[in-house]
């Protein structure tokens, strides 16, 4: 009660010393002028609905300044809910960052040489920002750029879950253009930077039921235990047009297009391709099989 007082007394102090400034006086003399004229008035029209678009103007802007770190924080809940759910550590109770916390641990890593970089802050590190940043990022030159992405960051956040200090999965960040969008995903390989544990994408806008099923569990659960480098080294995995018949070879390299969606299956074939190659994390993931 007392504290409202105050609050009251503040504001009233305020306004005060507002109705000292010449400019608001001016402005005061105008607002009574509009009111007093007729309703019917064209300059008392334009005047009030100005006056609205301007208050809503301000609310909006307020609004938005406000939630701006909710939305912050939201973000970063969704991405380490999705790095648990391509490692397979998401049930529907989990404790998401808990969870994360306890279970993943992030890493940077030098995109050029495949070496970790253990001298900056990785959780303050934002990798699609820095891929918009041209001194944090290199821009890929065209004919390399089959995933149509345009920019590489120097540096990529991969995610480790590890197992008595073995790695048990490597998460990987990809992204690339689908038919309506550039899809941000993440890709969980085992240890031997070969077999693929799962996918997701977390943000892409291709259309519900068409390219938007790269988000189904179902389709998703196609890519479980296929391989990514042929015998001789290239990156094999990628999407064909149907079904793919198990019993037939290089099975393991294929997994199921989407029906009635070319474009998108394209593109996430495309970012496959890009990001296991040399441009990619082929150094990085040399390095894991290594022990490096
Ligand atoms: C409204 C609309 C939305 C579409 N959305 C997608 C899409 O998200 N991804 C995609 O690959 N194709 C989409 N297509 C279909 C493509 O235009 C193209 O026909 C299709 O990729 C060819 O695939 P198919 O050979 O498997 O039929 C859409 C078509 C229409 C009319």
């Amino acid at each position: 009660m007392h504290n409202e007082k105050k609050k009251c007394e503040h504001y009233e102090k305020l306004i005060a010393k507002l109705e000292t400034y010449p400019q608001y006086q001016k402005f005061a003399a105008y607002r009574d002028k509009v009111l007093a004229l007729s309703n019917d008035s064209l300059e008392k029209t334009i005047a009030i609905a100005v006056s609205l678009c301007l208050v809503c103007a301000v609310l909006v802007s307020m609004a938005a300044v406000a939630l701006k770190p909710l939305q912050h924080s939201n973000k970063a809940f969704d991405i380490q809910k999705n790095i648990l759910d391509v490692a397979g550590l998401l049930q529907e109770d989990t404790d998401v960052p808990k969870a994360f916390a306890e279970q993943i641990e992030p890493k940077l890593v030098n995109m050029e040489t495949g070496d970790y970089v253990d001298n900056m802050d990785v959780d303050a590190y934002d990798q699609r920002k820095a891929t918009k940043d041209p001194a944090l990022s290199v821009e890929i030159p065209a004919k390399q750029d089959i995933a149509s992405i345009r920019r590489k960051a120097k540096l990529a956040k991969v995610y480790l879950v590890k197992d008595g200090g073995a790695i048990k999965s490597i998460i990987l960040p990809v992204n690339g253009y689908g038919l309506w969008s550039t899809m941000y995903g993440f890709l969980a390989l085992n240890a031997d930077g070969q077999t693929v544990q799962s996918i997701n994408f977390y943000d892409q806008a291709e259309t519900p039921g068409l390219g938007g099923e790269v988000v189904n569990p179902v389709w998703r659960a196609l890519w479980k235990d296929k391989k990514v480098y042929s015998s001789s080294g290239d990156v094999a995995l990628g999407l064909v047009k149907g079904t793919v018949d198990s019993s037939k070879p290089d099975s393991e390299y294929k997994v199921d297009g989407l029906a009635g969606a070319t474009l998108t299956s394209t593109g996430v074939t495309n970012l496959i391709k890009y990001w296991m190659s040399n441009e990619g994390f082929a150094p990085y993931l040399a390095k894991v099989r290594t022990g490096g």
